[in-house]
């Protein structure tokens, strides 16, 4: 069963805004893609949505800044490490430089066979730039002042899951989601959506010895990755296969504006989303051209506009 198209999109929870906008726009070169709200409980909390400049499933980082509300997780085992993006073959040494030039801490390192250049979040996620031929991903790089075409992050290329168990996770990706398993690495594993699609890796990391990490929405940590099923059927017929195996912790349906999302939690606490964009996308509520540039309320939130603007964290916008 192909019922999957690679990433859709990854989610974390992060500190305050303003670091958050200019670490994706400024330091990683990403467009800013939508700027909206959490539309899930009552507080405002800034929905920001970074990517190329088209938005295209795959290359959508999104984040929830949580420094207003002062709530913060911890990060540990059973759940979701590291983002990782895809780089040009040959551009660690650019991203070393460009990094450090920005006074952000990075080392070149290797999994896999990929030569990665691993830093962090301001607000100290775990981030990896991983070396990709031309070949093995045809994304084209996203291109902004000081960062060509021959360094430009591509998209999402995977996630690193931390997981106390590592057979319930093969489960899980293999039967479940049918992943192709792609053999170990040290205490790493690493598996692939079914389709060749970019953006396609998860590698899960053996780590029984660290304390548990928060699953709840709290600053500092990564909250989901989230599969295009391109289409509401395959959406649904993913929910009840995996339902039938078992895994009844899956969510209905919700409408996310821009794209419908259900919701599963992995037998490794990383929380896994099936979503497909619907309608006009990311043009839905302002012109195609013009996209992530003012703050988006849904529909449902009209009312409560004054009030969510007031609670939110005041911030410079970059685009
Ligand atoms: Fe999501």
């Amino acid at each position: 069963m192909t019922l999957i198209d690679g990433y859709h999109h990854v989610t974390l929870s992060v500190d305050g805004a303003q670091e958050d906008n200019d670490f994706h726009t400024k330091t990683l070169g990403m467009k800013s893609v939508k700027k909206t709200v959490l539309f899930d409980g009552t507080a405002p909390v800034y929905h920001l949505y970074y990517g190329n400049e088209t938005g295209d499933p795959s290359t959508i980082v999104t984040t929830f800044p949580f420094k207003k509300l002062g709530i913060y997780g911890k990060r540990g085992t059973n759940q979701s490490k590291i983002i990782q993006l895809a780089v040009p073959d040959g551009s660690a040494e650019f991203w070393l430089n460009r990094l450090g030039d920005a006074g952000i801490e990075a080392k070149k390192i290797d999994r896999f066979a990929a030569t990665r250049v691993a830093l962090e979040h301001p607000c100290g996620i775990s981030y990896e730039l991983v070396e990709t031929s031309a070949v093995e991903d045809s994304r084209k790089p996203i291109v902004s002042p000081g960062i060509s075409a021959d360094y430009g992050i591509k998209g999402i290329y995977g996630i690193g899951i931390a997981v106390f168990d590592k057979s319930s996770m093969d489960d899980f990706l293999t039967i479940g989601m049918s992943f192709e398993a792609l053999g170990g690495d040290g205490d790493a594993l690493k598996f692939r959506t079914p389709s060749t699609g970019p953006g396609s890796v998860v590698e899960v990391l053996h780590e029984p010895n660290r304390p548990q990490g928060t699953w709840t929405l709290s600053g500092g940590t990564i909250h989901h990755l989230a599969f295009n099923t391109i289409t509401e059927e395959n959406q649904l017929a993913l929910k009840a296969h995996l339902e039938g195996l078992g895994f009844t912790d899956v969510s209905d349906q919700k409408d996310r504006n821009y794209f419908k999302s259900c919701y599963v939690r992995s037998p490794s606490g990383a929380l896994f989303e099936l979503a497909f964009s619907y309608g006009k996308g990311w043009s839905q509520d302002e012109p195609e051209d013009k996209i992530g540039q003012v703050l988006q309320f849904p529909p449902w939130f009209a009312g409560r506009r004054e009030e969510m603007e007031a609670g939110l964290e005041e911030f410079t916008w970059e685009n």
